[in-house]
Order: structure tokens, then sequence, then C-alpha cells
């Protein structure tokens, strides 16, 4: 297997050099170089209105038109007219729920996980609007010891499926936990299970916001309806992909763009207006990127798509470093002095490739520290970004026994494979004053 050239792919983004660390990767990345070029070329070169037939207008249109054959890689879709571009997650999810809306009857049931509310708000406000029933698929202890350390079970969700399942709205990575939901596995048991009780239109909505920059996503090889994922945390500028099934465009989709548009059974029935067109000119910058960090694989099959092998190649150098990374900061956070001092990791404990480098924790019992007061340390001390709070995971965070409080939070460090472990170790400094 490749590995990462660590120095190669910071070289990408300028920021870096400065030498703050940035470590709340997981609220946003930095944007690679290729990436600001191209929304910089297409702001001084090509702002103009796209369809017209004039020469500049033309490159505008097929600039614009090259984002979604980019984010059709990084999906694995069928085709860029699955494709929906968005100003963010939140609202191509939104959008989705407004355009599902006609189809939706009275006591139809949609399976959340309350998790970052981006997947679960639409659909209670969808439910709300039609007389739906919500119900939550909630992650549980893993660990007889830490009842923080919490993921999401199968076999809790297959007794929530009935025959008026409609929608599973399920994360790919939590935004906390950092774990990684097996979710081919999960979205066979659910197809299964649901056909079995004679639920025959059920639909898969995955958030893969905090998925897309550690792994590859396969939405062909994964069988879900409903993808997305935020370009801001993939090297990217400020925008959204969304993922829509041909199938779900021709039967259940309908479009909320305006009613004169020949939309077809494209992905343009969830574009209402433009998305920005520099950035999504920008987008196309993403993937050369994420190549561009290992050399293509030597040998391809001849049934398999170049590009996804590289990508595959990539992501799995990304993922390998990237552990490196877990194991001082997870190492640290779980030593036995750190467990006694009343530190308790808020998800996976353990390193491993089901787990992405972004680690969320809160000090409890009688020397308890509040997540914000941890995070003003770094701020003090300057030159190193964390966070601390919800992280708009509310639900998740409020169903945590016992119960922590939801406006502190967590205190979440969040890197990515440009950082360096040399960058974790000075993390791991400040925590060790911070904890004191
Ligand atoms: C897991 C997850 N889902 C969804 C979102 C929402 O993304 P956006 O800001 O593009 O709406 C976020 C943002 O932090 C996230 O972490």
């Amino acid at each position: 297997m490749a590995s990462l050239d660590v120095s190669k792919a910071r070289a990408s983004f300028p920021a870096l050099q400065s030498g703050f660390i940035f470590a709340d990767n997981a609220g946003g990345s930095q944007a690679a170089r290729g990436v600001v070029d191209r929304i910089s070329d297409y702001l001084l070169n090509t702002n103009v209105q796209l369809g017209a037939d004039y020469s500049v207008s033309v490159v505008s249109t097929e600039r614009v038109a090259s984002g979604p054959d980019v984010a059709v890689k990084l999906f694995n879709a069928s085709s860029p007219s699955e494709i929906v571009y968005g100003s963010s997650s939140t609202l191509n999810l939104e959008n989705l729920a407004r355009g599902l809306e006609p189809t939706i009857e009275a006591g139809d049931e949609f399976i959340v996980t309350g998790e970052h509310e981006a997947n679960t708000g639409p659909w209670k406000k969808l439910a709300a609007r039609r007389g739906g029933v919500i119900k939550f698929w909630h992650p549980v202890p893993t660990s007889p010891n830490n009842p923080y350390s919490v993921a999401t079970r199968i076999e809790d969700l297959l007794p929530l499926i009935t025959v008026r399942t409609r929608i599973v709205a399920i994360s790919a990575c939590s935004n906390i936990l950092g774990s990684i939901v097996p979710v081919k596995e999960v979205v066979q048991a659910v197809r299964e299970d649901a056909a079995a009780k004679g639920a025959m239109n059920v639909e898969v909505s995955v958030d893969c916001v905090a998925y897309a920059p550690h792994r590859r996503i396969d939405v062909r090889d994964w069988d879900v309806d409903y993808c997305v994922f935020s370009w801001y945390k993939v090297y990217g500028p400020h925008c959204s992909a969304m993922y829509v099934r041909s199938k779900a465009l021709q039967t259940s989709v309908t479009s909320i763009a305006h009613h004169f548009l020949p939309v077809g059974s494209t992905a343009y029935k969830l574009q209402p207006g433009g998305p920005g067109y520099e950035l999504v000119y920008g987008t196309t910058g993403v993937l050369p990127y994420l190549i561009s960090l290992v050399p293509p694989p030597t040998k391809v099959a001849s049934s398999e798509d170049p590009t996804i092998a590289h990508l595959d190649a990539a992501f799995s150098a990304i993922a390998a470093h990237e552990q490196e990374l877990l194991k001082p900061l997870l190492g640290f956070l779980t030593a036995p002095e750190q467990i006694e001092r009343g530190v308790r990791i808020v998800g996976t404990e353990q390193i491993g490739l089901s787990r992405v480098p972004t680690v969320s924790f809160v000090v409890v019992g009688p020397k308890a520290k509040r997540s914000q007061d941890i995070v003003e340390v770094f701020d003090k001390k300057g030159r190193v970004g964390i966070r601390w709070g919800h992280f708009y995971a509310y639900t998740l965070i409020d169903h945590l026994e016992p119960k922590l409080d939801t406006t502190d939070g967590v205190v979440r460090i969040s890197l990515v494979h440009y950082n360096t472990v040399e960058e974790v170790q000075r993390i791991v400094e400040i925590l060790k004053e911070a904890l004191l």
C-alpha cells in the first residue's frame, strides 16, 4: 500500500505553513490550493450567467457542469444527473424532505439517529407536517467501564422497522463519536427486514459529512437512495453535494424547482435556483487533490474504474496515517491516570479502522471540568484550534446517561490527514496542563 507523504499534502494548504495547528477539521477543513485557484479563475475570467450562447457563457456553463462529474466519482454514483449542489448539507436534506413531501402519508414512519440534526430535523419536520411518526435509533453503551462509549447496533434498528417505514436516516460516521457505521451491512439488513415485513417503499438517506474526509463513499455498493456530504470538510469550498438515486428521482422525488423548468427526472428537481457557480467549479479541485496523494495503482481490474481505484488507494493511505494520529491522542486520554482523573471518551475508545480521528471527551466525577474550560486553556496558549459544544448532535448528547450539560457538550479534537504526529504531541502536552 502506498503511504502518505504528509509534507507534500501539507504543501497544498498555505495556512498550515503558519504553524497554527488546525484541529477543528470536523467543523471545516482547509481548502486545497487547486480549489482556491479554480474559484479565483472562475470569478476573474468567466463570471457570467450560464446557458447563454456567447463564448464566455459557454465556458462558464461547461465549468459548472464539471462539478457533478467530479461529485459522481466521490459518491461512486451512476450519473451526473443524480447529483444536486446546495449551499449546505442541511439545506440539501431539507430540500429533499420538501421534494418527498407529496408522497408522504399520515402514519408513515421515519427512523432517525439523532446524530447531527441535518439528517434528523428535516424528517422530524416532515413527519410533523404530514402526520408521520418519528422513531429513534439511539447509540447505546458498548463498554462496561464508560457509559459514554456508545455506538449504534443493527439489532436495535431492526425492531423499529414496520410495514409503515418510509425513510431510514443514518450517518456513515458520527461527528462526535468518530465511529464508522458499516453502511452496507446496515442497509442490507434493513432491506431484508423491510421486505420480510412487507414494507415496500423504504428509502435510506445517509449523512456522509463526517465520513467523507476519511473514507471513500460508495452509494452503489451501499445500495442507498440519498447521500450527502459537505465539500468544505473535504478540502473544498463551502457548499454541499447530494446524491439522489435515479430510481428515486423517477418514483419518489417531486420537483421543488420553478414549475416551467424542464427538470425531467434529474436531480435538478431538488436544486431550486442556481448554486454558487464559482464554488461548484471550485469543487472540481478536490478529486485531483485527493488522487495526487498517492501514485495510481499499478494493477486495476478491467471492470474497475481507474479513478475509483486511485481514490481507494488515496483513502487507504489517509486512513493509515490517521491511525498514527489517533495513537498518541487516544492513548493519552484512555491511560489509567486519565480515567482515574475522570476523563471519558464520548465514542469509540479503541484505535482501529472502524474509527476516524475525531475524538470527543468529557471530564466527570469529583474532579469534573467543563468542556469550555479545557478548551479555554488551548485558546489562551494560542496557535491550536479545538472546540467544545454539542456540534449540532444535540439529541445524541442529550440522550447520554449519566446526563451531560448539552450546552457545554464535549471537548472535540478533530484531525485529518494533513495533521502530523508532532502536532498531536503538542495537543497532548497542552491537554496535560488543561486537565491538571
Ligand atoms: C455529521 C454532520 N452532518 C451534517 C452536517 C451539516 O453540514 P452543513 O454545514 O453542510 O449543513 C455537519 C456539519 O458539521 C456534520 O458534521
